[in-house]
Order: structure tokens, then sequence, then C-alpha cells
């Protein structure tokens, strides 16, 4: 995008008059010319230091991109955070290999099946899904989850969650990840088991919560949010009945927001759990000049705003929808969803996946939305 699209509201983009133009760059000039002269010297003493060549190697570029190069590897993540992942255990795989030579063929596979298609009735593949991406993902052996006499059974409380995790991760690619707005040769990644659990299965609750607040991108700052988003405002949501339309939880300051400083602090400590969330400043996202703005002075488009707009519906359709109906064994101690969850300090999650198997658009009759959250419109150039 190099030039700016009319559709661009009047003052999206801020413009100095000549008068405040002229007063910047007279109160800037001293200012520089003193700046220039120290720099200078600085710069001479770095070079006779470091020899002329390698001063010029370093390109003070941010270290991320809309490619999503701002990455880290999974595993490096977890071993950096020391998340204990237990290994598969010997009894299992005994006991599965037992279970496999009786039934080759699936016995009540549900939801793999019907999103990944008639491969996944095959006892082999659904091992291999297990193994890499459920095991690997929550860092768990299989007898979390089930009953090694009967892989089929559901005795286990954990089994029946992550059958409707299974399908809120598809159905969420669906609806959500796959229609992130991107510009052009972005790669995308998607949900997965590891994305919000990131080797542990008990990783997002109040008791870890209040034990370690960082961990859930919650700052002090003594702001009274605590950088948090999902509260009683972003739950209230609901479709009009009258017209349908879905009043997304909005950051913006307008007329109606209420007197007082509630409303500010709360927009404000929700823009800073942005940055921390995605270990970024304002400016990843907006241009200074004019907050609003979903475009640069340069008329090129801020596709991070753009897409973390879409991520706040992404995460208020996951408070809503999805945490009521994830039959969580203990639902009081599970702490709502943020962008923390699955961002972890990085823009692309480190649990994030581009090689995960994915359906192509389906949509299960397992699992209904409560509220139906239409899809908002996405805001591209
Ligand atoms: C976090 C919970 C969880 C873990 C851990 C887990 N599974 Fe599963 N497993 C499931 C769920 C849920 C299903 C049903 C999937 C579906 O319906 O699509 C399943 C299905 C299966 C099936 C198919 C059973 C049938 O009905 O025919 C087998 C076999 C299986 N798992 C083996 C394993 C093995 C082996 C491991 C360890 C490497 C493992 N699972 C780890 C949750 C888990
Ligand atoms: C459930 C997990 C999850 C949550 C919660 C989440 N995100 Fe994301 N986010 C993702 C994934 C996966 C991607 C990668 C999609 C892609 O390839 O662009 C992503 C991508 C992004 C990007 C684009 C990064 C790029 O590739 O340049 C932005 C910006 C972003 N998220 C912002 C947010 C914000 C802001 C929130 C909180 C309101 C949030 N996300 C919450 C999973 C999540
Ligand atoms: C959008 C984020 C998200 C995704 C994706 C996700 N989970 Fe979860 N899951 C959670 C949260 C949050 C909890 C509650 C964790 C806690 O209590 O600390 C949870 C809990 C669970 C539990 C119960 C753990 C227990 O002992 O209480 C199981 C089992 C589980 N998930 C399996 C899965 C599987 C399997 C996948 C992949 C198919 C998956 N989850 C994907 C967020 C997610
Ligand atoms: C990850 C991207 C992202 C980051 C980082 C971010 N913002 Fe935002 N900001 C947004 C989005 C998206 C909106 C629009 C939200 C909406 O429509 O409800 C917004 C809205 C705002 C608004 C309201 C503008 C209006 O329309 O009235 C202000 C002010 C603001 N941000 C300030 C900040 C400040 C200050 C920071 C740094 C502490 C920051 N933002 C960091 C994405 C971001």
């Amino acid at each position: 995008m190099s030039t700016q699209p009319d559709t661009t509201p009047p003052g999206a983009i801020a413009v100095y008059d000549e008068r405040q133009a002229g007063i910047l760059r007279l109160e800037a000039f001293g200012l520089v010319a003193v700046s220039i002269a120290v720099l200078g010297l600085v710069i001479f003493a770095f070079l006779l230091s470091k020899g002329l060549a390698s001063a010029f190697t370093y390109r003070a570029e941010h270290t991320y991109n809309y490619a999503g190069i701002q990455m880290t590897d999974i595993n490096a993540y977890i071993q950096a955070k020391k998340v204990q992942i237990q290994p598969i255990s010997a009894e299992a795989l005994t006991a599965y290999n037992e279970w496999a030579s009786k039934n080759p063929k699936t016995v009540n596979v549900q939801v793999l099946n019907q999103y990944l298609g008639d491969d996944y009735n095959n006892t082999g593949t659904i091992f291999n899904y297990m193994a890499v991406y459920v095991s690997g993902g929550l860092g768990v052996s299989c007898e979390y989850c089930h009953n090694l006499q009967n892989f089929a059974a559901y005795d286990l409380p954990q089994k029946t969650t992550a059958k409707n995790m299974l399908v809120m991760q598809f159905e969420v690619n669906n609806k959500w990840v796959n229609n992130v707005p991107r510009p052009e040769g972005q790669p995308l990644y998607q949900i997965q088991c590891a994305t919000c659990h990131v080797g542990a299965p008990k990783n997002w609750n109040k008791t870890l919560k209040a034990s370690n607040p960082a961990a859930f991108g919650i700052e002090g700052g003594g702001l009274p949010y605590g950088y948090e988003m999902v509260d009683e405002q972003l739950l209230k949501t609901r479709p009009d009945p009258q017209t349908g339309e879905v009043n997304y939880y909005k950051v913006t300051a307008t007329k109606d927001t209420p007197a007082g400083l509630d409303a500010t602090y709360r927009n404000q400590n929700q823009m800073y759990h942005q940055t921390v969330a995605l270990g970024v400043g304002c400016d990843f996202c907006h241009y200074g000049g004019y907050f609003a703005s979903y475009y640069v002075e340069n008329g090129s488009f801020k596709w991070p705003k753009a897409q973390a707009r879409h991520m706040i519906g992404m995460v208020q359709d996951l408070a809503i929808n999805w945490w009521p109906q994830m039959q969580f064994p203990a639902p009081e101690t599970v702490a709502q969803p943020n962008c923390y969850m699955c961002h972890r300090g990085y823009v692309v999650p480190p649990g994030a996946s581009n090689t995960a198997p994915q359906p192509a658009q389906v949509s299960s009759p397992l699992i209904k939305p409560l509220e139906e959250l239409p899809l908002p419109k996405p805001i591209t150039p």
C-alpha cells in the first residue's frame, strides 16, 4: 500500500500546517545541531575502537516484521520457562500396542475423523496425532486422559474436556485465525493445543494468576484493572435483539464514554496489556500522530492494528462462547483468556503452528455457540 485510499476518514492522519511545521523546525534546529556534534564525537570514538567494517553491520531495525520474524521455538520457550514435560510412559506404550493390535480401526473417535477425514478412523493415525499434538502440547502422558485398559472410554473427565478442546481449536481457527486480516505473503500460523497449554495441562488458572501475575501478562503499575481485558463489560457484549448487530468491545473514547477516569484507565490497561502480551511498543500497531488511525502518515496500512482489532473479538468469543462449554474438570478455578495466554511476549505465539493438520472449512454439530457472535467485518485497506 503506497497510496492512501479515499476511505480514510478526514482527520485520520495528522497534518501540520506551515506555521506549526516552521515552529517545529526552528525549535528542533538548535537541538539537532548540538546533538549532531556530540553524536559525531561518539561515533568517531566508536569507529576507532571497533574498526570501520563491523560498525556498519548493525542496523537498528525492529526484531519483528509482518511475516512473523519475532518468533521463538516452542521447545526453546518451554526450556527457558523450565516447564516440566512428562514423557509418554512405558506402561502407556505397552497398553497402546496391545489396544492397537486388537483395534486397528478406531472404536469411539468422534472429532478428529469428522474434521480431518477418514484417515483418522485408523488407530495408527490417531496415535500420531495424540503423541505429537495432544500429549506433546500438554506435556502429559496418555493416562492423563485415558483408562489404559480402554482407550475408547470416557472414564476420566480430562478426556471429555480434551474432546471439547479439539472442537474449539478447529472452530476458532476456522472462524477467527484463518480470517485474520493480513498482507499478502504473510505466513499463517494457527492454534493448536500447545498454543494455549505450552507444555502444561494446568497452565491458566486463578491460583497461578495470584502467585505469578507476570505469567498472565498482568503487570502491576498501580492501575485499577492491572492489564486485564476480560471483565463484566467485555462479557456483557451480546447481539442486539432488534438489529442483530454485535456491540463488540471497543477501546475508544467517544461521546458515549461515561464521565470519570474509569473507562480511560480501562482502555489504557487494555493497551498496556497488548504491548506486554506481544512484547512490542505502541507503535507496532499505532501511528503515534493519531491513535485512532489505521494508516501511517505515508499512507501505508497498519496491519497489526487491524489484526489486533480482530483478535479482541476472538478473545471475546473465547470467553463468552467457548469457556462455558469446555466442561473443565474444575471450572471455577479456570482463568479468563487474554492476549498473553497465547502470545507470551511474542508477536507470533511460541506455540502456534503452521504444520499441524487443519480441516477445510467445517463446523461441528457437537458444540453450538451459546451466543452466536458473528464475525465482525475485518478492517482492511
Ligand atoms: C489430553 C487428553 C489426551 C491425551 C493426553 C491423550 N489422548 Fe488419546 N484421545 C483423547 C481424546 C479426546 C480422544 C478422542 C478423539 C476424537 O474423538 O476425535 C482420544 C482418542 C484416542 C484413541 C482412539 C480410541 C478409539 O476410540 O478408538 C487412541 C487409540 C488414543 N487416543 C491413544 C492415545 C495415546 C496412545 C496417547 C498417549 C500418546 C493419548 N491418546 C493421549 C484424549 C487424549
Ligand atoms: C488463542 C490464542 C490467541 C489469543 C488469545 C490471541 N492471539 Fe493473536 N495470534 C494468535 C495466532 C495463532 C496468531 C498467528 C496468526 C497469523 O499467522 O497471523 C496471532 C497473530 C496476531 C497478530 C499478528 C502478528 C503477525 O503475524 O504479525 C497480532 C497483532 C495479534 N495476534 C494480536 C493479538 C491481541 C492484541 C490479542 C488479545 C486481544 C491476541 N492476539 C490474542 C493467537 C492468539
Ligand atoms: C484457546 C486456548 C486453549 C486451547 C487451544 C486448548 N486449551 Fe485446553 N485448556 C485451556 C485452559 C485455559 C484450560 C484450563 C487450564 C487450567 O486449569 O489451568 C484448559 C484445560 C484443559 C484440560 C483439563 C486439564 C485439567 O486437568 O484440568 C485438558 C484435558 C485440555 N485442556 C486439553 C486440551 C487439548 C487436547 C487441546 C488441543 C486439542 C487443548 N486443550 C487446547 C485452554 C486451551
Ligand atoms: C497489538 C496492537 C496494539 C498495541 C501494541 C497498542 N494498541 Fe492501541 N489500539 C489497538 C487497536 C486494535 C485499537 C482499536 C480498538 C477498538 O476498535 O476497540 C486501539 C485503540 C487505541 C486508542 C483509542 C483510539 C480511538 O480510536 O479512540 C488509543 C488512545 C490507544 N489505542 C493507545 C495505545 C497506546 C498508548 C499504546 C501503547 C501503550 C497502544 N495503544 C498499544 C491496537 C494496539
